[in-house]
């Protein structure tokens, strides 16, 4: 792999153990997937921040770091909102190791914003390369922003903070980012729903597992997208999709997709996942919300009282930003919580039946939190919280 005079003098240990080893680290993955060089990097995602997910040995070990990344750098959501733990119900202990996480991260120079929606605190543009961790943000930026990142792991993606670089290889290359397989949607209205996207990209992920598809048939719009690609990437492993004259590479490339296998997806595949069954509570944001999400939920809200728990998710940049549309929310009694998500925070797990807007939420849920889960529009979301 062609190294500059910069990384020599990081692998000789010019620049300290733990810069050395994470060079090492990237350098060893860049030539197990072919690199031939490393990229600079805009900025990185990093997962592994809940301490659900990494245990006492993960934090072990980030306390054993000592460097500063040297781009902007985030992280994944965490199993808490920072501030407001208790009012959630979080159990001490738990919170006492999740801040000691976070404060590691801090040390490193992570900046501690927990979210899966970095691209809503800053600027992600066409052909930036990065270096993110989480499924649905990977996606996005890949697909909708048009910018370039492998799904990296937590260490990957804690590495490439700290050395400002990621090896140059899969989605970081033009060549890999061709479609493989056309799903040609049947029957999708102007009024489909971010429910209706996400149930499809839960159908559809399963269909292409981890290749690259190429839709016809559909317009979503921003959040639509969203959905849609963060679903796929929870039920297939889909790190970059293209929907033909929406995503920015349909608008650039003439893709040949005359040659390519072609899946027909009927609308009825998609309704089928609509099932109703009472639930305990209801959860959105996942990924979390966007300005226009909290928008909306504010405006179903007014008026209303929930009668079962209703949490919102979204990161704390994008609330502080929103604080009239979070006000109104609250005013109905939901909560409206930042850096965790109703996936990695454990305190869902004590609901048997969880309602959500999201098809990622909704291959996640079960397994993650162990209840049911239900699928439905935003507006009925509302509707069951508030019956
Ligand atoms: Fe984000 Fe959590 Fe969903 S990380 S995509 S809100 S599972």
């Amino acid at each position: 792999m062609q190294l500059d005079r910069d990384d020599e003098q990081i692998l000789a240990g010019g620049q300290g153990e733990t810069k050395q080893k994470m060079l090492e680290l990237l350098v060893a993955l860049g030539k197990v997937f072919g690199a031939e060089r490393l990229v600079p990097i805009k900025s990185a995602q990093v997962s592994g921040a809940s301490y659900k997910t990494i245990g006492k040995y993960g934090l072990e070990w980030l306390n054993s770091l000592d460097a500063k990344a040297v781009v902007p750098a985030v992280l994944n959501p965490i199993g808490m909102p920072r501030t407001r733990w208790q009012e959630m119900g979080v159990d001490p202990v738990f919170a006492k190791n999740q801040e000691a996480v976070v404060a590691a991260y801090a040390r490193l120079g992570i900046a501690l914003e927990c979210t899966c929606t970095p691209y809503y605190l800053r600027e992600t543009s066409f052909g930036d390369h990065l270096a993110w961790s989480e499924s649905s943000a990977v996606s996005y930026s890949n697909s909708v922003i048009g910018a370039r990142t492998n799904r990296e792991g937590g260490p990957g993606a804690l590495a490439a903070a700290l050395v400002g670089k990621t090896p140059c290889y899969g989605l970081h290359l033009g060549k890999n980012r061709k479609p493989h397989v056309v799903i040609d949607v049947q029957g999708a209205t102007r009024d489909w729903t971010v429910a209706d996207y996400g149930a499809l990209g839960y159908h559809a992920g399963k269909l292409v597992g981890n290749r690259i598809p190429y839709f016809t048939g559909i317009r979503p719009e921003r959040d639509q997208l969203k959905a849609l690609g963060a679903a796929m990437a929870a039920t297939g492993a889909v790190a970059l999709y293209h929907v033909e004259d929406i995503t920015p590479e349909t608008q650039k490339i003439r893709f040949d997709i005359g040659g390519l296998e072609k899946i027909p997806v009927e609308r009825n595949e998609i309704t089928t996942l609509f099932k109703e069954f009472p639930v305990e509570a209801v959860a959105l944001g996942c990924p979390h919300c966007s300005p226009e999400e909290l928008g909306t939920l504010a405006r179903l809200l007014v008026g209303k009282r929930v009668t079962k728990p209703l949490y919102v998710f979204a990161s704390q940049g994008v609330i502080d930003a929103n604080r009239k549309s979070v006000d109104a929310i609250e005013k109905s009694g939901a909560k409206v919580y930042a850096d965790t998500c109703m996936v990695v925070s454990p305190v869902m797990e004590r609901y048997k039946g969880i309602m959500v807007n999201s098809g990622k939420a909704l291959a996640y849920v079960p397994d993650m939190c162990g209840g049911a889960a239900r699928i439905g529009t935003t507006e009925e979301c509302v509707w069951v919280a508030t019956e």
